[in-house]
């Protein structure tokens, strides 16, 4: 009788177990999208900007408007620059600064202002994913 209690004790404890552990993992983010914060930090980008969900949807924002100028990975093409790397024409390629070149453009050239066409937080959502092209193995993000 004492065994048998034992077994269904230590068969539920452990089924417990595996259900908290199967949560964790499929609670945590996807490796492709564990970025290096403290780099994060010295870009400034907004903590509100870091998750895997924003940096998803900035992505995706990225391949449909600046990807055919930019290319896939901000590597750049003879239509545009590389925004992917540490040179920078315009300002430092900090998340204030590129989320300023993304809304207002640079006057003169192809490279036109969104604000017309992207909320504010789109725009940094944008923003987030190009600073943070700049940290990361570009085919993974
Ligand atoms: C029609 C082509 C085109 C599209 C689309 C485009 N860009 Fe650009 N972008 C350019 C060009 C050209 C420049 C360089 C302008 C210059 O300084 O001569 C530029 C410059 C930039 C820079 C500054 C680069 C630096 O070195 O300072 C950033 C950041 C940038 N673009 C981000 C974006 C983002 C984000 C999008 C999408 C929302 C986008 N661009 C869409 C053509 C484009």
């Amino acid at each position: 009788m004492k065994l048998k209690a034992l077994l269904i004790l230590g068969l539920s404890l452990g089924s417990l177990v595996l259900l908290i552990v199967l949560n964790e993992c499929l609670r945590k983010p996807s490796p492709q999208f564990i970025l290096d914060q403290a780099q994060l930090d010295i870009l400034e980008v907004p903590s509100a900007y870091r998750s895997p969900e924003v940096l998803a949807f900035g992505k995706r924002l990225y391949l449909t408007s600046c990807s055919d100028c930019h290319g896939n990975y901000g590597t750049g093409s003879k239509r545009a620059p590389s925004i992917s790397d540490s040179t920078w024409v315009h300002g430092n390629g900090h998340f204030p600064h590129v989320a300023e070149i993304i809304r207002h453009g640079i006057p003169g050239t192809m490279m036109l202002g969104w604000s017309t066409k992207f909320q504010d937080t789109d725009i940094k959502a944008l923003a987030a994913f190009v600073t943070a092209l700049q940290t990361h193995p570009k085919a993974k993000l």
